[in-house]
């Protein structure tokens, strides 16, 4: 069985997380909308995940809204020493399943007590500020935001707090006001706008937990990826996310999945080394992406 440490941990401040994580976002329904089509498989992959020693799990209560956190509580609860969940604040969706930002003081320290209460938690973890969202950052300051999460750590409910969606810029404003344990927004081998931002936060020791690392909603293809994948008797999912550990050592890996079978071969890429030939073709393909 995959020893999943084998991709090594990474501190975020007092917390210690093994760099293979999980995302939990697929677990709710088509469109992050609802409930799972497969309510107990749900709960089945966040268990074998914990039980594979994934210690970090990434999720939102506007995912659903509320159904991923719920399915965490009731798979997980209580939790176990050392499980760090990660969430984020700064959305809510409506009736028809958009995504619309929320932003206000009273709307984020609502989330904060929605998060807290479908988790089953007295503190979150790490509540990470959603200023942008997947087409990208927004530009402008987060100062009122940021400050409003700051105060609600102040009062204990929140330990430590991220960004998600942001520029460098922005990682800068905040930190200014408290401090940022970590970072989310878009990369993967075929989207790497971030290349400077990580290299930043890895001087700073911050985390960053590239959202979409296989793609997303559109799981990554590429000849060289699948080449590559072949000779080493792996999966392209699996090459990308060893591609992803290679990349900077604060990378934490959250990939998204609602399948057991998927979930193993994720994991099992915590042990899987990519040769340097292996790696410059496969930058090659982010090189290509960006051209
Ligand atoms: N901050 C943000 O704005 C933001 C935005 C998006 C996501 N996120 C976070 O990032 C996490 C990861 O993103 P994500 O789950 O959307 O994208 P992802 O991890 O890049 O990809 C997930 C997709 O790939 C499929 N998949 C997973 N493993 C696979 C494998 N081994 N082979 C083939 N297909 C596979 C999944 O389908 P199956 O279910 O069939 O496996 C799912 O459709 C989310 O869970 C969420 O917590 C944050």
């Amino acid at each position: 069985m995959t020893d999943i440490t084998r991709a090594g941990a990474f501190q975020l401040s007092d917390r210690s997380v093994n760099r293979m994580g999980y995302g939990a976002m697929q677990l709710a329904g088509p469109g992050v909308f609802g409930p799972p089509k497969d309510h107990a498989g749900a709960l089945a992959v966040l268990r074998e995940a914990v039980a594979r020693g994934v210690n970090h799990i990434d999720t939102s209560d506007y995912y659903g809204p509320h159904v991923t956190n719920q399915l965490i509580r009731e798979a997980l609860h209580p939790y176990r020493d050392g499980l760090t969940i990660v969430t984020k604040l700064g959305a809510r969706r409506g009736d028809d399943a958009s995504w619309i930002p929320a932003h206000s003081p009273a709307e984020l320290t609502q989330g904060v007590h929605d998060n807290l209460r479908n988790l089953g938690l007295e503190a979150l973890d790490v509540a990470n500020l959603r200023i942008g969202d997947i087409q990208g950052p927004a530009e402008g300051t987060l100062e009122p935001q940021f400050a409003t999460l700051a105060e609600l750590q102040r009062q204990g409910l929140i330990r430590h707090l991220g960004l998600s969606n942001v520029t460098s810029a922005q990682v800068k404003e905040a930190r200014a006001i408290a401090p940022v344990v970590c970072v989310q927004n878009h990369y993967n081998l075929a989207h790497r706008g971030d290349d400077a931002l990580i290299d930043e936060l890895a001087g700073l020791c911050i985390a960053y937990a590239p959202f979409f690392p296989l793609g997303g909603f559109f799981p990554l293809q590429s000849s060289a990826l699948s080449e590559v994948a072949a000779d080493l008797g792996a999966t392209p999912m699996q090459v990308a996310l060893a591609w992803l550990l290679r990349r900077a050592p604060n990378i934490l890996l959250i990939p998204g999945t609602s399948s057991l079978d998927h979930l193993s071969e994720n994991l099992a890429a915590a042990e899987l080394a990519l040769p340097d030939a292996a790696l410059a073709r496969l930058n090659a393909i982010g090189a290509l992406a960006a051209s």
